[in-house]
């Protein structure tokens, strides 16, 4: 099939490879010129893995072009719009791309074009993209007689070609979606046989998005407060967490207690749901508690790792991982950017390593950013660890000690045992 699909990012960038890859030929719309300039020349704006050799493969098949804006193509059949719904001041979803790109594609599109929708909305947004599309049509004195559907994403960052090679389910959220709609041809062309794919109406498609992420957030937020209790009580959240994961009601993932959760979409997801349901009179306690609890355990540990260490003032706090999560470049409601700005606010200065953020990336945010841990390790009198890289978690503890002139290993994942960083002479705080 001929689709478009518009916003490059991690969505619509990662989907467009892999349909191409796939078979399918792929019109990749980005509007931001730098961004677009660097997709010309077969460069991700951003690290995923694999991605790199996926593009490279797609580009070369001759079935996956990037342009600037969408023109006028009768042979084009399917859109989806993947673009950013940043969090705006009201605290609610910004829709001002979406309805751009709708009102783009009502401008421009066939009248019986499909559009699939699968940037994070709120619910209802759907019906505006709606809208804009028929308004976009009536423009030209055409009557839109496609469909606008809802499709929300699931992939995370850092897996997102494997995810959306075999994702766990495909939802496709509005109207008429029989077995001869266009839009599950597609889906099931693109899908293994195993994945279900859920048909629904729009409305529950809409919200399964908000409250996948919103479910999630919470086991993080509940998993950092019984953190809380077991060290308390000389207990291990990890081992906690592992027994409680044996039970196939409760499941092991996401119970990973730390410096809380970051990145483009929990921070955002759970907020923007909070403020949403206010809008429509409904009190969202548990996701305000899961918010407060977020926020108090990048805090809580910066307060515990500083109270052991002492003044900050003159002294140079060593981190490593920058990111929000491990396998990814991506800096959004990153931990350590608070706990950077805390550290300096109160005189101190910042050195750090990621292995995946490029230097110039970190330097943009005024941080000091080193070649490797051991730069790292030999230059810090305050040790931080902040994401679960593999190099982080199997870090040579002989060498750390050889290196490392500072006493407290702060370790914001809780990866580390107790009793082997204190043989290799240090304090684990976490
Ligand atoms: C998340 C969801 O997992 C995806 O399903 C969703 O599609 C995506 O948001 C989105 O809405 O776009 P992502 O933000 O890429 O994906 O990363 P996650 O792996 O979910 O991690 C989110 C945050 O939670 C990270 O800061 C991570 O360190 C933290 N986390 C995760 C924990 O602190 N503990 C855990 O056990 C798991």
């Amino acid at each position: 099939m001929k689709i478009a699909v518009i916003g490059m990012g991690y969505v619509g960038l990662v989907s467009a490879v892999v349909w191409t890859n796939l078979g399918h030929t792929v019109i990749g719309v980005e509007n931001n010129s730098e961004k677009l300039q660097r997709l010309l020349a077969g460069e991700a704006p951003f690290f995923e893995p694999g991605l790199h050799s996926a593009l490279a493969e797609a580009m070369q098949s001759g079935r996956l072009t990037f342009v600037e804006t969408l023109v006028a193509d009768s042979t084009l059949e399917l859109v989806f719009i993947c673009v950013g719904t940043p969090i705006g001041v009201d605290g609610l979803l910004n829709d001002q791309y979406l309805l751009e790109s709708a009102r783009m594609v009502g401008m421009l599109g066939d009248a019986n074009l499909q559009v699939v929708i699968k940037s994070t909305v709120l619910p209802k947004m759907s019906d505006k993209v709606l809208e804009e599309v028929r308004l976009g049509c009536e423009e030209r004195g055409l009557v839109f007689k496609g469909g606008v559907y809802f499709s929300p994403e699931f992939l995370s960052e850092g897996s997102a070609l494997r995810d959306t090679l075999a994702p766990s389910r495909v939802v496709l959220g509005g109207e008429g979606l029989d077995q001869e709609n266009l839009v599950v041809k597609f889906f099931k062309s693109v899908t293994p046989e195993a994945v279900p794919i859920v048909i629904t109406d729009i409305r529950s498609a809409e919200l399964s998005k908000l409250a996948a992420n919103a479910m999630l957030a919470s086991r993080i937020s509940f998993i950092n407060e019984l953190a809380l209790v077991a060290d308390k009580v000389g207990g291990d959240i990890n081992l906690v967490a592992k027994i409680i994961g044996l039970d196939p009601r409760i499941g092991p993932n996401f119970l990973k207690a730390g410096v809380g959760f970051g990145g483009g979409c929990f921070p955002k997801d759970t907020n923007s749901l909070i403020n949403y349901a206010k809008t429509i009179g409904i009190k969202t306690g548990l996701l305000e508690a899961v918010v407060e609890v977020n926020q108090q355990a990048v805090i809580g540990f910066y307060n515990r790792v500083v109270s052991a260490f002492g003044d900050p003032v003159g002294k140079r706090l060593g981190i490593l991982g920058l990111a929000y999560k491990e396998g990814t470049d991506d800096l959004r409601s990153a931990p350590a950017l608070e706990i950077i700005e805390r550290w300096r606010n109160a005189g101190g200065m910042v050195v750090a390593f990621d292995p995946l953020v490029v230097k110039i990336q970190a330097e943009k945010l005024g941080i000091t950013s080193l070649d490797d841990a051991t730069a790292v390790l030999s230059q810090a009198d305050l040790l931080m660890v902040l994401t679960a890289e593999p190099e982080f978690i199997n870090l040579d503890w002989e060498r750390v000690s050889a290196l490392y002139h500072g006493e407290i290993i702060g370790d914001g994942r809780r990866l580390y045992l107790a009793k082997v960083v204190n043989k290799a002479g240090f304090k684990l705080i976490t």
